[in-house]
């Protein structure tokens, strides 16, 4: 149970390491300066969601994790609990009151927008994630320009616009390409990167004047494009105290080499060769901790996941975007390679006392490189109703397997979304990770599926062989 690597089954997978404990749960166990929450209730349906539940569930002290909604594949990891939506805020909160819950945990951006944090304070449950005022960094663009500007975060050169000609008299001004954002929530699709005035002018029309993205478009950031590698800085952040998570690297458009439509995200690696450890730390003072200050001076703290989406650009890191949550797939491959309990953190953070007890992330696993296998359709409307073949198969090497979209029917999983499952490989090296990732990616089989061949390719150096991906890490988180 509890391992979507199947390691309970004994299919040769790595050794666990540690054994769960059971606290006592008027005692509040403590394990050194941490608190472990014991019942743990995940919000959210995807990929990420099943790593959470998978992660949290192997923390010392954790004795039950649920997911609501979640989805059929999760069960390996926690208890479902399918018609309680993410968005259906009493019958959440009722369930955490009914399942003694200590800590909730919000995977995604629209329960945090829409006030779910908030409701929970109020019912006296401790969540991990946001305010809805805190969650603003996200769901809208033009206030993150507005916290970044205020903190002094290198960003892009940009403004705001609620007018479509002043808009454009500003990209002319700017001269050289620009990147259009629509500045609320618009599931991804918000975001126009331009290669000439004309492109901008079309793009801002589009979205002011024409409304494409309907409300979340009525207003629009224009911003110089910056040239350079991408990299998700994910950080713990308690309302003033930022812990950096490793680095990792999205692959967000649909086809191999960067091309094809965007997508919520094709596969991550992690760790970067070119956002370290050091670094990454860093750079949390130079892009979360003044973000943390100045919302802490706006009344709104922040505490939950920040993560900054960076262009590491000749001149430096520069901030695209922060995110509210945890992202997918990074999460798939940051979360699997910490060896520090993650519950008690998050705990900490919810409640604000993650500056004490010396908090720190120990890294296990060196690498570890998520492929997202996307059903057919997908970023469009996604087939569903596919049978899926050899999920036993891709977990009897080790590899770890989350449910992003699948439904049990019938005695076998089905697709039921359009990314459908996200394959992790674990290794010594980004190499050596990506090849077990894809040895276990080959094993899987439905109708229409589709993957990306180059997640982590341009950093692999020299890749491990195919067969040779499991390194032997004896001691390793698993
Ligand atoms: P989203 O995650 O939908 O907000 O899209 C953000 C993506 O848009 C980033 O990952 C970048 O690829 C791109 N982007 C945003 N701002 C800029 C910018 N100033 N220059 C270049 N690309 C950008
Ligand atoms: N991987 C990007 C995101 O979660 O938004």
């Amino acid at each position: 149970m509890n391992d979507p690597a199947g390691n309970g089954s004994g299919h040769g997978a790595p050794p666990v390491k540690g054994q769960r404990t059971s606290g006592t749960r008027d005692g509040g166990e403590v394990r050194g300066a941490m608190r472990a929450p014991q019942r743990i209730l995940v919000v959210g349906s995807g990929a990420r969601e099943h790593a959470l539940a998978w992660r949290l569930g192997r923390d010392p002290g954790v004795v039950e994790v649920h997911v609501a909604p979640g989805n059929d594949g999760m069960r390996d990891a926690a208890t479902v609990h399918p018609s309680v939506g993410q968005v259906d805020f009493d019958r959440l909160v009722g369930l955490a009151g009914r399942l003694e819950i200590d800590l909730v945990v919000v995977g995604p951006e629209a329960p945090l927008a829409a006030g779910l944090v908030d409701r929970l304070a109020a019912a006296g449950i401790n969540a991990f994630g946001p305010s809805r005022a805190a969650a603003r960094l996200e769901s809208s663009k033009s206030f993150c320009r507005e916290v970044a500007e205020a903190a002094g975060i290198p960003m892009a050169d940009g403004a705001t616009f609620d007018r479509s000609d002043d808009a454009i008299r500003f990209t002319r001004r700017l001269a050289g390409p620009v990147v259009v954002k629509a500045d609320g929530l618009a599931a991804g699709k918000g975001v126009t990167v331009c290669a000439t005035a004309d492109d901008a002018e079309t793009a801002i029309r589009a979205s002011l004047d024409q409304g494409i993205f309907g409300v979340a478009g009525r207003r629009v950031v224009v911003e110089r494009r910056l040239i350079g590698r991408e990299a998700s800085l994910m950080a713990i952040c308690d309302g003033s105290t930022a812990l950096a998570l490793p680095a990792a690297r999205d692959h967000k458009r649909a086809g191999d080499g960067d091309t094809g439509p965007n997508t919520g995200g094709m596969g991550a690696y992690s760790p970067l060769p070119d956002l370290g450890t050091e670094e990454a730390a860093r750079l949390v003072e130079v892009f979360h901790r003044p973000a943390l200050a100045e919302m802490a001076r706006r009344g709104t703290p922040f505490r939950g996941l920040l993560y900054a989406g960076l262009m590491l650009t000749p001149d430096g890191p520069r901030l695209l975007e922060f995110n509210v949550r945890l992202g997918a797939p990074e999460t798939e491959a940051v979360l699997p390679r910490i060896e520090t309990p993650l519950a008690p953190l998050l705990l900490r953070a919810a409640d604000g006392s993650l500056a004490s007890g010396g908090a720190a992330i120990d890294v296990g696993w060196h690498a570890a490189v998520a492929v997202v296998l996307a059903a057919a359709g997908y970023p469009g409307t996604p087939r569903t109703g596919d049978p899926i073949e050899g999920l036993d198969d891709a977990r009897a090497g080790g590899a770890l397997v989350f449910h992003g979209g699948t439904t049990f029917v019938d005695g076998h999983f089905v697709t039921s979304g359009g990314r459908v499952l996200t394959i992790v490989g674990r290794g010594a090296d980004v190499g050596a990770a990506r090849a077990h990732a894809y040895e276990a990616a080959q094993r899987l089989r439905f109708d229409g599926m589709q993957y990306r061949q180059d997640i982590a390719a341009d950093t692999a150096g020299a890749i491990a062989p195919t067969g040779a991906a499991l390194p032997e890490l004896a001691g390793a988180v698993t």
